[in-house]
């Protein structure tokens, strides 16, 4: 980490020794449950990818690595650790963005990975109950083998599992058409810092029965529990699915065929995706490096977005779509569209957003900002920026391969009031973070909008949560904190500190 500076270890969290170790491992059934460098069984290569986040930017020394196999082994190791004393992250597919998932200093991993069951699944209703550590590509691909959908999808899908999706209240590709998991979610089974099991796995839409304890969970980033399972409403897949994508000359004009596709599209709309001609850039570099395609558009533009249908019949909704394409072209709204012809142009379109973060990924070591801003005044975030990285001489043009600052994208959910930013460096520095941080959380609040749309605070913003929540709605938080874990010994350093 740089700029602000790592907490410090609390030292009355308990350093764990080998007799611990081989405590922890008496509790589990298999031998590969357990990966330490303190009993051997690991090397601290082996634990690196334990260790460090997805964007190589936060780095743990865990000395051991839990991958319990059922709820039972995750309660016994909890209350294990809670009784010595020893500080724990739960950790699902390692590919949250704000440093939450991994350790700040020598925090036992509890890796959700060996969790990875359907329980069941109810066509009639669509309610799937299932492991935490299920990877949500591979519930999603069983839920169309019954043609259904997870209401959730993101670019991370194939790594990430259920349970991190829920603990970060993941927003994702589909928020726009299936909502929020806060409503999708139904039930969740929880283990608490102590090792108490909290098994509410309703799989009821409606009850009324005093507080809704299970929202507490879903966003609370491992601070509250680890979640062992859950259970949620699934939508059925949409029979027909269309998608195309436009270039535009300006950020106006991205709202205007937003709004033309509200209109034209209605309830078949599933996604309204948008990003900048600096990402188009990056992301098509990325492309070509692996041998991707040919151009795709004839005439390129400042800003660029995707629309993705959904429906239950492929001629109506090719009908709608056409009827869009035909009055945003005829009107000039925007440059030049393309619409995907087959499967493969579909997800190669779609590629084009979602291989954004992972193009960007490898153009440089990268500073996320994950904001939610009223639509109209979204795209102004990035440009202040830009203009206060130009004036300290940090971003020269767009970037350059050999400058502090590479390249600078935004890009984001337009449906949902979400921009992304991104800023690709040579290498991390606390003078370009300096110059990033709180100033770019300042114009936020200055928008009253918020500092984390998605991606949650980690360890990353829990210093800035102030600028999108106030005083008392913070102290809330800290007793809610003190109810569960008053030792405070899960995911410490980070959320609210
Ligand atoms: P991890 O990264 O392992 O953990 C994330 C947090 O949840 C940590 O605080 C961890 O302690 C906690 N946690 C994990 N599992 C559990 C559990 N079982 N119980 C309790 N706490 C737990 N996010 C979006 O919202 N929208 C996007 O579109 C999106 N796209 C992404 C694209 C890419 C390429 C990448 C790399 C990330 C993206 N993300 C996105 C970030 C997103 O938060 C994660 O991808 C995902 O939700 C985290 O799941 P995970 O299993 O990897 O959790
Ligand atoms: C996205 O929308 O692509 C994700 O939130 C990931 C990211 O911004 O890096
Ligand atoms: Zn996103």
């Amino acid at each position: 980490r740089h700029g602000s500076s790592i907490p410090p270890r609390t030292e009355s969290f308990t350093k764990v020794t080998k007799d611990h170790v081989a405590h922890l491992r008496s509790l589990l059934s298999s031998e590969t449950s357990l990966l330490s460098t303190l009993d051997g069984s690991a090397t601290t290569d082996e634990l690196v990818s334990y260790n460090d986040d997805w964007m190589n930017k936060y780095h743990g020394k865990s000395q051991v690595v839990v991958r319990p196999k059922t709820t039972e082994e995750v309660s016994k190791v909890m209350k294990y650790c809670y009784d010595e004393g020893i500080a724990v992250v739960p950790q699902g597919g390692n590919t949250g963005l704000v440093g939450g998932g991994v350790p700040v200093h020598d925090e036992v991993i509890i890796q959700l990975g060996n969790l990875n069951k359907i329980r069941s699944f109810d066509p009639v209703s669509g309610v799937l109950v299932a492991d935490a550590g299920v990877v949500l590509e591979v519930a999603d691909n069983y839920l169309a083998e019954q043609g259904f959908i997870f209401p959730l999808d993101l670019g991370a899908k194939g790594s990430c599992q259920i349970g991190g999706n829920v603990a970060t209240n993941a927003g994702g590709l589909r928020l726009l058409r299936y909502g929020s998991l806060h409503g999708t979610v139904l039930g969740l089974e929880v283990v608490l810092p102590d090792g108490t099991v909290y098994n509410h796995l309703s799989k009821l839409r409606k009850d009324n029965t005093g507080f809704d304890l299970k929202q507490l969970f879903i966003g609370s980033e491992g601070s509250l529990g680890i979640i062992t399972a859950i259970s949620i409403l699934c939508p059925r897949r949409p029979k027909a699915m269309n998608v195309a994508v436009f270039s535009v000359p300006s950020y106006e004009a991205v709202q205007k065929v937003f709004a033309e596709a509200k209109d034209h599209l209605g309830e078949i709309l599933s996604a309204f995706e948008f990003w900048d001609k600096q990402a188009y850039s990056v992301v098509r570099k990325h492309q070509e490096e692996l041998g991707g395609e040919r151009k795709v558009f004839e005439t390129e533009g400042d800003f660029y977005c995707l629309i993705e249908t959904g429906g239950s019949n492929a001629e109506h909704d090719e009908e709608k779509l056409g009827g869009l394409l035909e009055h945003l072209i005829t009107s000039e709204i925007v440059l030049d569209g393309v619409l995907a012809q087959d499967t493969t142009q579909f997800s190669s379109l779609w590629s084009l957003r979602e291989g954004i973060p992972e193009a960007c990924g490898k153009a440089g070591p990268v500073y996320k900002y994950d904001l939610s801003i009223p639509v109209g005044e979204m795209y102004e975030v990035v440009e202040t920026m830009r203009t206060r990285l130009r004036d300290r001489g940090l971003l020269v043009g767009d970037g350059n391969p050999n400058g502090p600052i590479r390249a600078m994208v935004g890009y984001g959910h337009m449906g949902d009031g979400n921009v992304h930013i991104n800023i690709v460096a040579n290498k991390y520095t606390e003078e370009i973070e300096n110059a990033i941080e709180p100033y770019v959380y300042e114009v936020v609040a200055a928008k009253s909008g918020s500092i984390s749309a998605e991606h949650g605070l980690g360890v990353m913003k829990a210093p800035h949560i102030h600028y999108s929540q106030s005083d008392v709605g913070i102290g809330l938080m800290h007793q809610i904190k003190k109810l569960f874990d008053p030792k405070g010994l899960l995911n410490p350093y980070k959320y609210i500190v």
